[in-house]
């Protein structure tokens, strides 16, 4: 984050030379530029040397049009992967995604051979992509695309499939877009979706879901057509979100914009109302519960995403049961409780066919399995021990917050610290 908005590195178009010491250069492309900040986050260009010092500040990565595909750009796989990051590819950026999924999927045939290696000895086979001709070189190559003022009467219809991130974004089974392409993409592994194609079966769209990824190509122009959905998608999705504050001096936000989904405990004294989480703290949620199967204890959901009434109820009973001291050291007052964003949950354990909680001697054990490995599936310990005077409340061994990557967890897990403190 810069300035507390999203920042979206792009990608340059790189043109290359060895004789041409000025031909050899970097362009970005304004229109680019003008879709981010009209989404409002900051938009900047990330040079071709070191793209891996990016990483610190980049919290979601757009790879636009060009001519050919760097290899050396692959590099931003590795912090897009790790952490979760989401990418926009357009055009080019769309075969580049999808060529880099099938060097990952050439590799396991040739193990010992370096990834960018695979490029090198499959793309003049012409394994990833293919030239257009004929017709769909007319449709699809339109120089047209060029001149603002007559880009409508240049689009082509494509056809979308439901359940995918582009459908997520339209809303529809068919939109009409602009395109300026002279290959298309080949083929496909099967970890990556095809979500749109046009009616001459040209690949419109590819998008790789797994790990809770978000990793979207589009071969058209959005940003010619001043189309801002995608561009929002991609900052809507950056994980930099999940970093959020709700404590008793920040409220939650009114316009929050997590997805809630339901989740069924399979501890019965889990309220129903208090089931749901976060569609991304659910997935890790069921990674740590799955971890900690193997390591031979059975936790689930006490409490996850809470409506705000829920909060209040909860408050005023504790309130009523245990005092106001009690209280304001254990819950939260509404509309001042992470789990009213989804992102919180309380865990319980099933200890010798009986389901444990909070304060409970038996859940001693779990806690301390917990500490050790929560952060690997993006998790902290929200509440730490002794840091009270920050968090305002009591250690809380039992409420995980979801934070959005692994990194970041682990980074204030081994260093003790509370989200307040990791985020000054
Ligand atoms: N127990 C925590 C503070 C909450 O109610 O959100
Ligand atoms: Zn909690």
């Amino acid at each position: 984050m810069l300035k507390n908005k999203i920042v979206v590195g792009i990608l340059p178009t790189y043109y290359y030379s060895d004789t041409d010491p000025y031909g050899d250069n970097s362009h970005f492309v304004r229109m680019y530029e003008d879709r981010i900040k009209e989404c409002g986050a900051i938009a900047i260009g990330l040079l071709y040397n070191n793209l891996d010092i990016y990483k610190d500040i980049v919290d979601a990565y757009l790879w636009p049009g060009g001519s050919i595909i760097t290899k050396d750009f692959y590099v931003i796989f590795d912090d897009i992967l790790k952490n979760k990051k989401p990418l926009l590819g357009v055009c080019l950026g769309s075969q580049a995604i999808a060529t880099y999924f099938n060097i990952l999927e050439d590799q396991k045939k040739q193990p010992n051979l370096p990834l960018l290696e695979v490029y090198d000895s499959n793309k003049l086979d012409n394994l990833y992509l293919n030239k257009l001709e004929g017709d769909k070189k007319s449709i699809h190559r339109n120089e047209v695309t060029k001149d603002i003022n007559s880009i409508n009467g240049a689009k082509h219809t494509i056809n979308l499939k439901e359940n995918t991130f582009i459908y997520d974004i339209y809303k529809e089974n068919k939109i009409d877009v602009v395109s300026l392409h002279s290959f298309e993409i080949a083929r496909v592994p099967d970890n990556i979706i095809v979500s749109a194609k046009s009616s001459d079966g040209v690949i419109e769209a590819v998008e790789y879901h797994e790990d809770g990824n978000h990793i979207l190509g589009l071969q058209f122009h959005p940003e010619v057509d001043k189309d801002n959905k995608p561009f929002l998608w991609l900052i809507n999705n950056s994980y930099e979100k999940y970093k959020i504050i709700v404590n008793k001096n920040k409220k939650v936000p009114d316009n929050i914009d997590f997805k809630i989904v339901n989740y069924k405990s399979s501890c019965e004294k889990c309220c129903a109302e208090e089931n749901n989480l976060e569609e991304q703290t659910l997935y890790a949620f069921l990674k740590l519960k799955d971890k900690m199967r193997k390591l031979g204890y059975t936790i689930d959901l006490e409490s996850g995403y809470r409506y705000h009434s829920t909060q209040e109820k909860l408050y005023n009973d504790v309130l009523l049961d245990k005092g106001k001291e009690h209280a304001d050291m254990y819950v939260a007052k509404a509309y001042h409780s992470e789990h009213e964003l989804g992102l919180s949950l309380d865990i319980c354990a099933n200890i010798n066919g009986k389901w444990h909680f909070e304060f409970d001697k038996e859940m001693d054990s779990i806690y301390k399995e917990l500490s050790k490995i929560v952060a690997d599936c993006g998790f902290i310990i929200r509440y730490p021990k002794d840091k009270e005077n920050i968090t305002g409340y009591n250690y809380e061994p039992w409420h995980l917050r979801y934070v959005g990557n692994t990194s970041f967890a682990k980074y204030i897990m081994d260093n003790n610290l509370t989200l307040e403190e990791a985020s000054r």
